[in-house]
């Protein structure tokens, strides 16, 4: 069952009931200022910090859910309703949400009134811009109120939600014309504040929450609304929000519009401060000034349209697979720009308040990423390598505002340092920028400490040379890619955390994933050794790299699939000598990903046995079977019920590593399988079972062990979205950057008679047509540049040129 449609033209999925079975949501914002939208126009906003600096209230895991956003009430006559549906719930006559490429569009008509919400964050910006258009489509005089409502927050979003004490005495708001000022903590000379402004004279206007909605009423019954007069109520303490009446008269076929802007404004650091709490205005002028007509936000909106074309530009693919295409050349990139701006920190199922950017997560968010806007990748690897520490540890994540380690959370993941060395390399195939390895990078954020980022890469790298356990495979520590995987827990009470019960490290427990790691990102590193013309330390390295492969093939090789890892007692995990957890996904997916046993023959092998124990029609589990009873000495991942999260659910992030893999040994149609399974588009008409938004990935879904087999959580900030494009860009489709030009090795389904992508890199536009007029999966055997045939199937790069075309036949 679907509840809407792709509209591919115009890059919007188009809601058509707002009874999702989840809300659906839409980011906002691709800079600095962020908002998140449900289809039913719930959420929130908040500039750079989803924890330190929140302009909107959101109340989390609520009832009914998705309670709570920005929205506008529509009074006319006894019926009140919302363009969105929520939060009154008044049945519409119409309604339709389009989530597009940072803007969202919401419709609604009720009794020959016709109410569109146009709502985006614009370029060069700090606001969300909110363009309502009301149009009387009755054919008799329409006279009603239309009231704006948002709640503001206390900027510190974990505060706001704890300490009710002080903060239900500190809310301050001031009304400038149609304006209102949120200004809690500008007292402090916080120099921030927060308006909610509109284009027009207003009838009346509310700041005080508890007026605007009546005691023991809720955002669904507004005694403001209902009674149809703003009461001018002025926070002093408890809840500010802002609201707007503006009472209007609408001949038939007549349309008015306005023009809302809720924004972040700053004074400049060099303020003199008058007196204590006189608001600096001229940031807020300046802000509703950009937006005081429609035809500047229409400006704005094609402005941002303009940008996502440009981006969308570089890459995109035209075949005879319409979901594929959709996927790749609109929502797959998108959530890639999505999953760069927030990593972990804020979506529906992550507050915003407990995670922040993720060094392993930011880092493979970068390989979904770096074509896009490659200057913003360069800046990000900086921030992520500042959070390093002298021995090549790293902190685990870091809050975007101050860039600076969580200490909370510390480092202790061993799989983090891998992650730095893949990305570098990652930026530097797509940008032949060298000069990054140069830039000079702190520890810990310590200036005093600052070392080229070379030195970085190399510390990473040793890392794992220097902390190998009894069988000589890399420690795991708290954990490596698998975060609940806890092999080092000794003792746990009730209510204690898994990861911090045991010694952080842990003097055995080893992990098999980190070596398939240590040799796809150790030879990287050689790589850019040899390419800075360290030869010795290029062989050194590869020689480490050499020996890492061999353990692999002996303490890591089970037989018919590669052991998981080992834990503090020696014990193999993800082997047949366990009664559960006897394979895992990972390494089959990484080793040989990595090219680990592909000439030995035991890459097959591990493959037949994933796609023999672990696939399942709704795509692969992580583990088989699912763990039954709890086990202290393997930690959280037995901690979840069997079939969900890490204990057997279908991780889609490790998913395309299955893809690649198959890839690496030639099965297009095994691999293009495995990418269709959980690919959201191919999915879309089973919405009902899925849940979550059908345009873009979510971190998992339920396991075959599971009651809601078939059920997704956790959408959009997830790796899948980064592994996924690397997956059908470069493997499936082939078009791999490399150090010295695009490399065109396609794997695809025998039936796919080809394909021609558009793909931008560095300055030249490459236009690719892969023809397959033999059925093959694999295999380049012609490859001819501008006219002209080359050897191998490597496009030589050359700056001179700005348009190159490209034809290349597959095998027979
Ligand atoms: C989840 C993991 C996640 C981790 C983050 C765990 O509870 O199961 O998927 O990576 O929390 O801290
Ligand atoms: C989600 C986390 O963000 C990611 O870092 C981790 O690798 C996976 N969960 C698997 O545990």
């Amino acid at each position: 069952m679907k509840y809407g449609y792709f509209d591919d033209s115009s890059r919007e999925y188009v809601i058509t009931t707002p009874k999702t079975p989840l809300p659906w949501i839409n980011y906002l914002g691709c800079e600095d200022f962020f908002s998140i939208k449900s289809n039913t126009s719930g959420g929130y906003c908040f500039y750079k910090d989803a924890k330190l600096l929140r302009l909107t209230r959101y109340r989390y895991n609520n009832v009914p859910f998705d309670d709570g956003g920005h929205y506008f009430y529509i009074k006319d006559g006894d019926t009140v309703w919302n363009p969105g549906w929520q939060p009154v719930q008044t049945e519409l006559d119409s309604y339709e949400c389009r989530h597009g490429m940072g803007y969202s569009i919401f419709t609604g008509v009720k009794n020959g009134l016709k109410a569109q919400v146009t709502s985006f964050v614009p370029m060069g910006y700090t606001c969300e811009v909110n363009k309502l258009t009301l149009t009387n489509e009755s054919d008799t005089v329409k006279n009603f109120s239309v009231f704006s409502y948002v709640e503001f927050c206390l900027w510190n979003a974990m505060d706001d939600m704890t300490n009710f004490q002080r903060n239900f005495s500190t809310g301050e708001v001031e009304v400038m014309g149609s304006v209102i000022i949120h200004k809690t903590e500008y007292r402090e000379r916080r120099r921030h504040y927060a308006i909610f402004g509109v284009n027009t004279p207003i009838n009346g206007f509310d700041t005080d929450r508890d007026s605007f909605l009546g005691a023991y009423r809720g955002y669904h019954n507004p005694q403001v609304v209902e009674d149809g007069k703003s009461k001018n109520s002025m926070a002093s303490g408890w809840a500010p929000i802002g609201s707007h009446q503006i009472t209007l008269s609408l001949q038939p076929g007549e349309t008015k519009t306005y023009i809302y802007v809720l924004g972040y404004c700053e004074n400049p650091a060099d303020q003199k401060w008058e007196s204590q709490g006189v608001v600096n205005k001229a940031p807020a002028k300046a802000l509703m000034e950009a937006f005081a007509t429609e035809a500047q936000a229409d400006a704005a909106l094609d402005h941002l349209k303009e940008y996502w074309s440009q981006l969308l530009g570089k890459f995109h693919v035209e075949s005879d697979y319409t979901e594929m295409n959709r996927m790749v050349n609109v929502w797959n990139q998108y959530q890639c720009m999505v999953t760069f701006n927030m990593s972990r920190s804020a979506s529906y199922f992550e507050s915003g308040i407990g995670r922040g950017m993720g060094f392993r997560d930011s880092c493979q968010d970068l390989f979904g990423f770096v074509h896009l806007i490659p200057e913003k990748a360069r800046q990000r690897i900086i921030d992520i390598a500042s959070t390093q520490m002298e021995d090549g540890s790293a902190y685990h994540q870091y809050q975007p505002l101050t860039k600076r380690g969580n200490s909370d959370i510390g480092s202790g993941f061993n799989d983090d340092p891998l992650w730095l060395i893949a990305a570098v390399a990652a930026y530097i195939k797509e940008t032949g920028d060298y000069s990054i390895l140069e830039e000079s990078v702190p520890f810990d954020n310590k200036e005093e400490t600052a070392v080229p980022l070379m030195e970085h890469l190399r510390r990473s790298f040793n890392f794992t040379v220097t902390h190998r356990g009894p069988h000589k495979l890399p420690l795991i520590g708290r954990a490596d890619w698998n975060d609940c995987l806890n092999l080092n827990c000794f003792s746990s009470e009730p209510g204690e955390s898994f990861q911090t019960s045991g010694p952080s490290e842990g003097p055995v427990a080893e992990s098999v994933f980190i070596a398939a790691m240590f040799v796809k990102y150790g030879k990287e590193y050689a790589m850019l050794c040899q390419r800075q013309g360290l030869d010795k330390e290029a062989d050194d390295a590869l020689a480490q790299v050499d020996d890492m492969y061999q353990t692999i093939l002996t303490a890591g090789w089970d037989g018919e699939w590669f052991v998981r890892a080992y834990d503090a007692y020696e014990n193999k995990v993800g082997s047949h000598e366990c009664e559960d957890g006897k394979i895992f996904i990972e390494p089959q997916g990484f080793c040989v990903l990595a090219g680990v046993g592909i000439k030995e023959g035991h890459a097959n092998k591990a493959l037949a046995s994933v796609e023999k124990i672990l696939d399942t029609k709704y795509g692969i589990v992580l583990l088989q079977p699912a763990y039954k009873d709890y086990h202290l000495e393997l930690g959280e991942v037995s901690s979840y019920p069997p079939g969900y999260k890490e204990n057997a659910g279908i991780f889609c992030h490790n998913n395309p590593w299955i893809s690649i893999a198959e890839t690496c040994v030639g099965h297009g149609n095994r691999a293009f399988d495995v990418y269709r399974k959980i690919c959201p588009a191919y999915i879309e008409n089973i919405s009902e079972i899925h849940r979550t938004e059908p345009y873009v990935y979510s971190q998992m879904i339920a396991g075959k062990d599971a009651k809601n087999f078939g059920e997704a959580k956790n959408s959009w900030l997830t790796g899948t979205a980064a592994w996924t494009f690397l997956n059908v860009s470069q493997a499936i489709l082939g078009i791999q950057p490399d150090y010295d030009g695009l490399v065109v090795d396609p794997c695809i389904p025998s039936e796919l008679s080809g394909f021609t992508i558009t793909r931008k890199f560095r300055d030249v536009t490459y236009t690719i047509e892969v023809q397959n007029p033999n059925k093959s999966q694999k295999g380049i055997s012609k490859l001819i540049v501008d006219g002209v045939t080359v050897d191998g199937n490597q496009i030589p790069y050359d700056a001179s040129k700005k348009q190159v075309h490209v034809v290349a036949v597959l095998d027979a």
